[in-house]
């Protein structure tokens, strides 16, 4: 009786765990190939509220060029290398405190990839890390309201690949950094900002050199943030409000 009871007690879990795992499948999935990750919405935030004008929109013009630039990871051995290398000049353009700030040191990683050390005045505090990746899935132009590398906005939004996986934290993140600079900001505590270039086709080349690099200097992390997708609203079914990832 108790053995049997404990049995079918067994078998309620093992369905409910796989009715867990087939849910959590099936939002993932659904996440990831819903027309919602083409374009990304124009925040009218708080964090933009401390912006000028003319920072708000340059902040947009930052990212619209990072999406026209097809930085596109095609197979696990292919990639577009010039759209990478490109990439690279681009973000030397776009956020010129970040390259010239004697606190921070950039490196090219990997051939394509980018590390930052961002030093901080108190060297007994131990260093976080921020991570994300510039190269994109492929995208043809079939299903796209604009074509899928313009970088366009229409009705609000910017569309294109890459504005919410993961441009959008690399250009974030840069942009951040460039404004604070701008306002005279020096970090207590170092951090490191990692940027990849083939993290779609698993990131052999970008993360595991950074990582190496990093090992190799024996640094070790108070703490990593990487890419966790963006604040969706009515994307993840049975949801009501906008979930941040
Ligand atoms: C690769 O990127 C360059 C821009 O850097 C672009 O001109 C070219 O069309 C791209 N090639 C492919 C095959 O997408
Ligand atoms: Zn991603």
């Amino acid at each position: 009786m108790k053995a049997r009871w404990r049995n079918s007690l067994g078998a309620l879990l093992a369905v409910v765990a796989l009715g867990v795992t087939v849910l959590v499948a099936v939002l993932l999935i659904r996440t990831y190939t819903l027309a919602e990750f083409k374009r990304v919405r124009l925040g009218k935030g708080a964090p933009a509220a401390e912006l000028s004008q003319g920072e708000r929109e340059q902040l947009i013009e930052a990212l619209k060029g990072a999406i026209r630039i097809p930085t596109v990871s095609f197979s696990e051995t292919e990639q577009n290398t010039t759209a990478l290398a490109e990439f690279g000049q681009y973000i030397r353009k776009v956020f010129p405190l970040v390259f010239s700030s004697s606190l921070i040191q950039h490196e090219v990683v990997g051939g394509y990839s980018h590390l930052f050390t961002v030093r901080g005045s108190d060297s007994n505090l131990q260093p976080y890390m921020l991570l994300a990746h510039f190269d994109v899935v492929p995208a043809t132009p079939e299903g796209w309201e604009v074509p899928p590398f313009s970088g366009e906005e229409l009705n609000g939004y910017i569309y294109g690949r890459g504005t919410i996986d993961d441009k959008n934290c690399v250009i974030g993140i840069l942009q951040a950094l460039e404004f604070l600079l701008k306002r005279g900001y020096k970090p207590r505590r170092s951090f490191y900002i990692g940027f990849g270039h083939d993290e779609e086709i698993s990131g052999s080349y970008g993360a595991m050199k950074i990582v190496e690099t990093l090992q190799s200097r024996g640094i070790k992390l108070l703490f990593l943030v990487d890419e966790g997708l963006a604040v969706l609203d009515g994307v993840i079914q049975g949801t009501r409000r906008p979930i941040a990832l």
